[in-house]
């Protein structure tokens, strides 16, 4: 964010001591802050620490005539690269449905020509009341962009969705809404990723290694490219990537229901490595096998999973452009090639496992296509997933 302008609006609410840490995160990532402070938002944090964070003048009055002469309210509410509204109480979230500009951080909101992001932070009661996600619902289709509270514990002492994200999130939103449209902007890419765990009994699975890291990759770069992204994720621990919706799955089952009901969708990327089998006398969800002291181990019998991939490639209701991945030891491209034709995909990624590419940060791919090889080579996982959503966007150019 290099040099880029925030105006940063700070509302009323006891959040908005993490504003603070935002004007201090924005700074040390390279963008520029002049903060406007409202009366509400002067209860909690003072103009002087934010002048003394972002080492420039912090507004707070429409009637301040020096400005007024020398920059003026309509200047100062378009020399920003982006208006962010952080904390946007309910009251402001209103006003800004509303077109109400009755003081200086409402009047540069509504005379802006620069995108607007609000940071909403209240009550749970009053995040959840109809009145306030009817004014979000008006602000997000004017492409205002409003971004979704954490849950959690609040001041008030009541619990649930309503709370500012931290400050590190807060500047992963303002990055996203800087970028701009991007090479995917109107597509939705259906990703899927990590293993699958295929239950024995309660306590029991049967795992594979696979951690996940190149389908969150490639979901993160969809994302940044302006994708609508849906992650269907198998039990792997990481974090969700900024503007993407997870769907959390533990068995190639619960997968393959969770990516029909995700679609429509233009694109399919399935990095996902399904259990090719699971348990076929899984026996009681809710009953731990035991030893039976005969000193025979319990039979596993195993029944193979659907094949996720090639079941979407038959349905009817197939994305545009379905990308399989294939995890190979040997003859990577002969397999990779062969897989392609009998799942039915568009192109394989041919993902040579030979070495220490599960869990590791590294991979080595090319993507096989009707028309022949393409190398990306070996490189970090997320070089790879920005240079196959580059060539995912040159697919629908
Ligand atoms: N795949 C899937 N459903 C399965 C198995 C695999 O959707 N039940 C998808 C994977 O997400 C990947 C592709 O198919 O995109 C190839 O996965 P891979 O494990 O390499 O293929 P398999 O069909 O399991 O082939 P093999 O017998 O060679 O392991």
């Amino acid at each position: 964010m290099q040099g880029k302008r925030i105006l940063l609006i700070v509302g009323g609410g006891i959040a908005a001591y993490k504003s603070c840490e935002l004007v201090r995160l924005i700074r040390k990532a390279g963008g520029e802050v002049t903060c406007v402070l409202t009366e509400g938002g002067s209860h909690f944090v003072t103009a002087m620490t934010l002048a003394a964070l972002s080492e420039n003048p912090v507004h707070t009055t429409l009637w301040d005539l020096k400005n007024e002469v020398e920059m003026g309210h309509i200047q100062l509410s378009r020399q920003a690269d982006l208006v962010v509204v952080c904390p946007a109480t309910a009251n402001m979230l209103a006003k800004m449905a509303a077109g109400i500009a009755d003081d200086l951080a409402t009047t540069l909101i509504l005379a802006t020509d620069k995108p607007v992001l609000a940071v909403p932070a209240m009550n749970v009661r009053m995040w959840l009341n109809a009145a306030t996600q009817a004014n979000v619902a008006t602000l997000r289709s004017r492409d205002i962009t409003v971004v979704d509270p954490d849950d959690g514990a609040m001041a008030c002492g009541e619990y649930g969705p309503g709370r500012l994200p931290e400050p590190p999130a807060v500047l992963e939103a303002i990055q996203h809404a800087l970028r701009g449209p991007g090479l995917l902007t109107g597509r939705h890419v259906l990703v899927t990723a990590g293993p699958t765990h295929e239950p024995i009994d309660p306590v029991r699975y049967i795992a594979n290694r696979s951690s996940g890291l190149q389908g969150f990759a490639i979901a993160e770069a969809a994302a940044q490219a302006g994708a609508k992204v849906t992650l269907v994720a198998g039990p792997v621990d990481l974090p969700t990537p900024y503007g993407v919706t997870r769907v959390n799955v533990e068995s190639a089952l619960q997968m393959e229901a969770a990516v029909e009901k995700a679609l429509p969708a233009d694109v399919a990327v399935m990095v996902a490595a399904v259990a090719d089998w699971r348990a076929e006398n899984a026996g009681d969800p809710a009953r731990k096998i035991k030893k039976d002291g005969s000193g025979q181990p319990p039979a596993l019998k195993l029944v193979e999973n659907p094949d996720i991939l090639a079941g979407l490639c038959a349905s009817p209701r197939r994305p545009a452009l379905v990308v399989g991945f294939a995890a190979e030891t040997h003859d990577v491209i002969a397999n990779a090639q062969a897989k392609r034709l009998r799942k039915g995909a568009d192109w394989i990624v041919a993902n040579d496992v030979s070495g220490d590419v599960m869990g590791g940060t590294r991979n080595a791919v090319q993507i096989v296509t009707a028309s022949g090889i393409e190398a990306i080579g070996q490189a970090p996982k997320a070089v790879i997933a920005q240079a196959l959503i580059e060539r995912i966007a040159r697919a629908f150019d």
